[in-house]
């Protein structure tokens, strides 16, 4: 951390200069998104200030949103994300959202087998109760930034093998001539709570996006149910207005 030796040299408050070291560092990229801080007795001697100070500083970018106060665990950085523009109105993938952008994706899997289906997912794929469902849960990273918590849900017919989903769903499904062409989306604002907070890397009660995508085919099966929840400070979503006919 550049923080060593703080007391010497320039004018101002000394926890300024710790606040504006440790904002130079988590913007520049020394300190990574989901780092741990050390302990403010660590750093207090490293930068040779008071714990007073130390917390000071670390207050004020935690009220700035650069850090993150984990009960328990400690304090982590949280690197701002340029926002990611998305339209409306195309029916599009994950991956294919991201590589136009050039960023390139990866997942963490959360969830990846065969289930029986719940009942909103029997309603929604219009399933038996013993049926089979693919559940393909993952947080979706940008970049090395963690963007969003997808949760898809897809008849055993068009995925026999969820192990066979490395990285792309849809790239998937068109393979077996199953990607969709219709889709219905619904988003809604949420505050995001635990454990998605941290897996996300934001603080808990940030503002959310949850997004539910139900697509078709163009025999108007349904193919998927995905319930996602996209962090609101990293997603815009734009969507072009025509005049009614
Ligand atoms: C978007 C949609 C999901 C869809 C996913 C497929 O994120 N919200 O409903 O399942 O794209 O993405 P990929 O093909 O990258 O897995």
């Amino acid at each position: 951390l550049p923080v060593e030796g703080l007391q010497s040299g320039g004018a101002g408050p000394l926890y300024l200069k710790l606040r504006q070291s440790l904002e130079e560092a988590i913007l520049s990229g020394k300190l990574n998104h989901g780092d741990a801080l050390p302990p403010e007795r660590d750093l207090a001697d490293y930068a040779n200030v008071s714990r007073v100070t130390v917390r000071k500083a670390v207050d004020d970018l935690v009220r700035d949103g650069l850090l993150v106060r984990r009960h328990g665990s400690g304090t982590f950085v949280v690197r701002p994300v340029s926002r990611v523009e998305q339209s409306l109105s195309r029916l599009t993938s994950f991956t294919e959202d991201m590589a136009r952008r050039g960023l390139n994706t990866r997942a963490e899997w959360l969830e990846r087998g065969l289930f029986h289906p719940s009942p909103d997912e029997m309603m929604t794929l219009g399933l038996p109760a013993d049926a089979l469902v693919a559940r393909l849960g993952r947080l979706r990273i940008a970049d090395d930034m963690p963007l969003a918590i997808e949760r898809a849900c897809v008849s055993v017919e068009f995925v026999p093998d969820p192990l066979s989903v490395a990285s792309s769903l849809y790239a998937v499904l068109e393979k077996v001539n199953a990607r969709p062409v219709r889709a219905v989306q619904r988003i809604s604002a949420c505050n995001i709570k635990d454990p998605d907070a941290s897996m996300l890397g934001v603080a808990v009660g940030s503002a959310g996006l949850s997004i539910e995508r139900v697509s078709y085919l163009s025999s108007g099966r349904v193919v998927e149910f995905t319930r996602s929840l996209y962090r609101g400070d990293a997603y815009d979503f734009v969507a072009e207005l025509t005049i009614p006919e």
